[in-house]
């Protein structure tokens, strides 16, 4: 993996959390909170992004992180164009490089892509012009950085703290990459009791989630925590998708009011979205007074524009005067 930071540890790209330093991640996490628009206040507009342009690319649907790119980048002031792949040339048979190398003759300063094939950010990385940087908007079963990064906000927000928190992240582990960036954000953090729990057919593989501890009970996962962070099942990643009963997931796994009971008192509900409710979690908990879910979308917007800010002033830095 090309390194995501400058030789003074600048953001260039952001792909993955691993091996981004816990002063790196603190620094968006506070510049996040001073983007961060209070609910019926105007929001934050500024320059930072001022003769940048941002190209959003979305090969996977998208509702949260596609359109808080969009705001994100236009709060900043950046030119953003958001490609519609249904009537672009891609459907022409037009390659993914193709596409960038056009976007980039436009000086496209910064992609945004999502993608479900592995690698694609990273093979981006190595072909883009060394003045282009490029985000992960969700990589495979991978990678959602930001995602990460505004879960972390969101629990610091509410908890003040990484250190000694007891966080359960409950269902389908083993296709999501928002678990992958989530644990690996906390970890860098110094949260150390994380749990993941679900099934046994939907957790992952030995070697990955390294120091979590795993459960196949939802009671005993969420026993005491301080978080719970409940996923949506990824039938797009499944093979064995049209298999699985909904209502029989939720008896054994859905979060309802009584399971939440076994959590700390002051435990938080979060969840990435789309949520599937009566699925994974009963809607009285999803829009009950524990559920974060609402504020994690607002500051998915606060990271993103952060994320932005971030890579701009790289970007800016390495420009050659006109
Ligand atoms: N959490 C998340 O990535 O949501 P979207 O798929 O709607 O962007």
């Amino acid at each position: 993996m090309r390194s995501q930071t400058d030789s003074a540890g600048g953001l260039r790209h952001l792909v993955t959390l691993d091996g981004l330093p816990r002063s790196l991640l603190t620094a968006i996490l506070d510049r996040a909170e001073s983007y961060r628009r209070i609910p019926g206040q105007p929001a934050y507009e500024g320059r930072e992004l001022a003769a940048i342009t941002v190209a959003n690319l979305f090969f996977e649907p998208s509702t949260r992180t596609r359109a808080s790119f969009d705001l994100a980048a236009r709060r900043l002031g950046a030119h953003v164009l958001n490609l519609d792949l249904q009537s672009s040339s891609r459907v022409k048979g037009e390659t993914m490089l193709d596409t960038i190398y056009t976007l980039e003759a436009m000086n496209t300063d910064v992609f945004v892509i999502r993608d479900s094939e592995a690698g694609m950010p990273e093979f981006l990385i190595d072909h883009v012009a060394p003045h282009v940087s490029v985000i992960s908007a969700g990589e495979a079963h991978l990678s959602h950085p930001t995602q990460g990064l505004l879960d972390v906000m969101t629990i610091r927000t509410h908890k003040r703290r990484f250190e000694g928190l007891k966080v359960a992240i409950v269902g389908d582990i083993k296709h999501s990459r928002v678990a992958r960036s989530t644990a690996r954000a906390l970890a860098t953090l110094g949260t150390t009791d994380l749990r993941i729990v679900g099934p046994q057919r939907l957790l992952p593989g030995e070697h990955e989630f390294p120091g979590a501890t795993r459960f196949t009970r939802i009671e005993d996962g969420i026993a005491a925590a301080d978080v719970v962070m409940m996923l949506r099942i990824q039938k797009e990643r499944m093979a064995e998708a049209a298999a699985l009963d909904g209502e029989a997931y939720f008896r054994e796994y859905g979060l309802t009011a009584k399971r939440l009971a076994l959590a700390a008192d002051d435990a938080i509900v979060m969840h990435p979205g789309p949520m599937n409710r009566g699925v994974e979690i009963d809607s009285a908990v999803a829009d009950g007074p524990r559920s974060v879910i609402r504020e994690q979308v607002n500051n998915g917007v606060a990271v993103r524009m952060a994320v932005l800010a971030a890579i701009a002033a790289t970007l800016t830095r390495h420009r050659r005067p006109l």
